[in-house]
Parts: C-alpha cells; structure tokens; sequence
C-alpha cells in the first residue's frame, strides 16, 4: 500500500514561542499522520535571504516531517499577502477585508512552484499525496506541470464561498480550473461543497454529475463532504490527566459558586469574538441576578498579527472589553476574564469541564472543532450547554447544540438565559446525542473516509511530459 504524503501550509510543530501549534489543521494532521507510515511536509515557519529547497527532515512517531524555508518575500506576499490578506477574508465572507495586488498573486504561484519542485524527489509512484487548505490550492497543478500521476486529494478546512461572493476574486476561474487537477475534492460542509457546485455550473459552464463527479475545463473531479472530527481518544485521555483535573478543581475555587460562560479560539475576525461581547453585554443589561454570578472567560490566542485586520480586530476587543468591565465589574468581579495565550489541549479539557456553556459564534468557520472539544470535556452527569453559530460547519452536524445567528445580539443573549436555565435532564438529553456524534465522527473517521475515496478514484493518465 503506498504511502501517505500530506502537504500543508504549516505542519504540527511547536509554533516559534516554544508553545503548542494552535488551529484545527494542525490538530487534526498530528492525529491522522500517526496511523500511517506518513511524510508530512511543509513549511519550516522560517525564513532564509534566499530559497535553496533544501529539506529538513524530522522522523518522529509513525510519521516523517519534512520542511522546506521560504524567503521572508514568500512569507509576505504568500503567507501574509495571498492566503490570510486575499483568500482568507474572501473565504470567510469579507470581502472588504480582502485584498488584491498583483505581487500577492505572484507570491502565491511561486511558493506553490517551489513547495512541488521541492516535493518531487521525495515522491514514489505510489505514493497517495494529500493537500491541505487555500494556502495550498494551485499546488496539484503544479505537482501535474512536473509529470506526478499520483493520485492527488485536496481539503479545504476553511468554507467554500458563494458563488458571487468568490467571483469578486480576480483570477477566479485560474484558480477553480486549478482545483480540477485534483482527483478528490474535499469539503467540510454541504454548504461549501453546494457553493462550489454552483460556481462550477454556472460560472464555469460544468456539469455535475451524480456521486459527486464534477467536470469543467475539459477535466473531471471528484468532491464530497468529510467533516473533520477531533481525535477525540487523546483529547479524552488529556482530560483524564491530573493537569486537566489540577485545572478543574483550580477553576472551581476561582468561580466560588459562579457560572462561566467560554470561548476558546484564534484571536481572529472570523470567529465573531466582538459580536460575542457585544451579545454577552447585551445578556447582562437584561439579567439584573446574573450580576456578579456568571463570568464569561475568553481565550482568544493571538494570531497573524503581522496582518493589518487582525491588530485592528485585538485593539477593538481590548477596547470593548476594557469598556464592558469597565461598566459592569465590581471590587470582586469582573464579567469578562479575557486571556490572549494559549494553553496545553489536557489544561484546556479541565477548563471547558466547568464551563456552564461553551460559547461557539464565528461568522463564518470551516468546521470548528473548539465546539467539540466543549461537548468531550463535559462531565456526563452534569453537561454544560452548547451554543454554536449556525455559520460553522459543525451546526451541520451538531443540530442538538443552542444554534444560534451571531449576528443577532438579542438571539445569542436570549440562549445564554436558555442554556443557564436548561435543566439537568434536556442538558443530558442532548450532551449524549452530541458526544455520541463526537466519537463517531472522529478524525480517524474523517480520514479514513478521505483516504479510502482517494485511493478508489483511477489513476489518471497523463501525456508524457513536452
Ligand atoms: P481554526 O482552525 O480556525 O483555528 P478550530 O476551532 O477548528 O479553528 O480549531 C482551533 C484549534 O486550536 C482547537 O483545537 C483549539 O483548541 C485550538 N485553540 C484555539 N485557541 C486556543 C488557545 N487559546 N489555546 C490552546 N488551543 C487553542
Ligand atoms: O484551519 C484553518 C487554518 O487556517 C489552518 O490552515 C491553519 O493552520 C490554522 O487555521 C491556524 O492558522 P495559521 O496557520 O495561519 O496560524
């Protein structure tokens, strides 16, 4: 059976402070490596005067990791520029986030040459090659402009936009007849997956056929909907151990009979964080009873913050937190705890483990797997409440939670009040269905089922190269 090479972005190192790699993706990768004789590769996350393409190799457990360093021009127009100036805003439906110059364009093609002319000699014939997210989107085309007739899959962790949303895009249609050089497409919703049939039928004049088979641009696909899951054996086995419980009984004494509310996520526009405040607030200005007995604790890692949107996004919750303490707090309260760093994911288990509600309310997100690290780490005789954005791909799947508009002050208000008040019996009614769904549906699951269809598709054959 050939090996499995995955290619992403950013691989599961330590990030460059020494503290634990935050993102789904890397969550999910780490786990799904270990079950494979795999090859990892990526970028290094650092920077050299100028590209070699010399590899550094790293055997770790069950997989090899493999990294390349980029130039600090790469990471600018590529990194910074392309993929979280241009695709991420756009992705995430903000358009007026996004941004388009030519250089970023330029970057972007570059670094997806240079990762495939990186990766070809570390290829076998039947090796499968698996790619990760809209950093690396052109990246198969360029594998097949090389002569690779591997079979090669592509996932997309974040959403697929709407079909006139993504035509704002300059270059729209280079980059879609790019995704048809994979042989598997991957989504992690039916939204995005419908988004993108849309696009593919009535902006690119394809078909789509039944099973999933897409054509376009004289080539043909195959798309379906993985929805990635979390390892959840691990994260059940951190929130056994006794750092996890160290965090329990710590934040035990730090409620002193409270209720907490939490949010966990990257200090990122997408993910609602302001609309979250701004809806706790409003929460708070109609519960008088809740004054002083319920906090909410947002831990909010600070991320891309070489990137104009996101300093812009940490001055604005500074300010807004700052200004809702400022108004609420009293000598021994405060209604927001608001922590910029990150955390060990079994440290992180104990603190969701005492969490009234979880807190989930992006605008937009891929999947969002912090919802379901809230649901695993809840005690099963005494579950807290979900409330998750219907705009996460996780609503899809995860229908028993609070789903709610995050754009909707009043609604997110009103389900805090719910989820405060619901009793111990609906609590567990629907904490069972949802956990059962959480172990089922696990990143083994996912990959798994990504793998198997990507080894079922045929092995296309390519003309000899010019
Ligand atoms: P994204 O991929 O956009 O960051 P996800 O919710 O899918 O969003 O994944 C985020 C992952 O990163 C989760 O596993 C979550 O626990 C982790 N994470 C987010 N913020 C922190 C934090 N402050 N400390 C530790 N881990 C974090
Ligand atoms: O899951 C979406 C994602 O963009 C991943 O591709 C990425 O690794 C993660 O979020 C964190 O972002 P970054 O790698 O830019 O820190």
């Amino acid at each position: 059976m050939g090996r499995l090479i995955v290619v992403s972005n950013r691989v599961g190192q330590p990030d460059q402070s020494g503290g634990p790699s935050v993102g789904g993706l890397a969550m999910a990768l780490g786990a799904a490596l270990r079950e494979y004789n795999g090859v990892w590769f990526g970028w290094s996350g650092r920077t050299v005067e100028t590209f070699t393409g010399g590899l550094s190799v790293q055997r770790g457990q069950g997989a090899t990791v493999a990294t390349v360093d980029l130039e600090e021009q790469d990471r600018q127009e590529y990194y910074n520029g392309y993929a979280n100036r241009t695709l991420w805003p756009l992705f995430h439906y903000r358009i007026d986030l996004s941004a388009y110059e030519r250089s970023f364009n330029e970057g972007y093609a570059r670094v997806n040459a240079r990762f495939a002319q990186t990766l070809l000699p570390l290829l076998k014939p039947d090796d499968f090659i698996w790619v990760h997210d809209y950093h690396l989107i052109p990246l198969g085309r360029e594998l097949r402009r090389r002569g690779v007739k591997n079979r090669i899959g592509f996932f997309l962790h974040i959403p697929w936009p709407a079909r006139r949303l993504f035509a704002t895009l300059p270059f729209h249609r280079e980059l879609v007849e790019a995704v048809f050089d994979y042989d598997l497409v991957g989504f992690q919703s039916e939204d995005s997956l419908s988004a993108f049939e849309d696009y593919v039928e009535r902006e690119a004049g394809g078909t789509v056929g039944p099973n999933g088979r897409f054509e376009a641009f004289g080539r043909s696909l195959q798309a379906g909907v993985f929805p990635i899951g979390l390892d959840t054996k691990a994260f059940l086995e951190g929130a056994a151990t006794e750092a996890a419980s160290a965090w329990r009984d710590r934040m035990r004494v730090s409620l002193a009979g409270r209720r907490m509310i939490i949010g966990v996520d990257r200090l990122d526009y997408s993910k609602g964080l302001e609309e979250r405040f701004l809806a706790y607030e409003e929460y708070l200005s109609h519960a008088p009873e809740a004054l002083e007995q319920v906090f909410l604790l947002q831990i909010a890692t600070p991320s891309r913050d070489e990137v104009a949107a996101y300093q812009e996004i940490r001055a604005r919750l500074d300010a807004v937190t700052g200004r809702i303490n400022g108004a609420f707090a009293t000598p021994d309260w405060v209604p927001i705890r608001y922590v910029n760093r990150s955390y060990r994911r079994d440290e992180l288990a104990g603190i969701y483990g005492v969490a009234a509600i979880g807190l989930v309310t992006p605008l937009r997100d891929g999947m969002n797997l912090v919802a379901k690290e809230y649901v695993a780490a809840q005690p099963p005789e005494d579950p807290g409440v979900l409330i998750l954005s219907r705009f996460a791909g996780a609503a899809e799947q995860m229908g028993e939670a609070l789903i709610v508009n995050p754009f909707s002050r009043e609604e997110v208000s009103d389900a805090i009040r719910e989820g405060l008040a619901m009793p111990l019996k609906e609590r567990v009614r629907r904490w069972e269905a949802l956990m059962a769904g959480v172990r089922r549906d696990d990143v083994d699951a996912w990959r798994d089922a990504f793998v198997s269809a990507l080894r079922a598709v045929p092995q296309r054959e390519l003309p000899p190269a010019a």
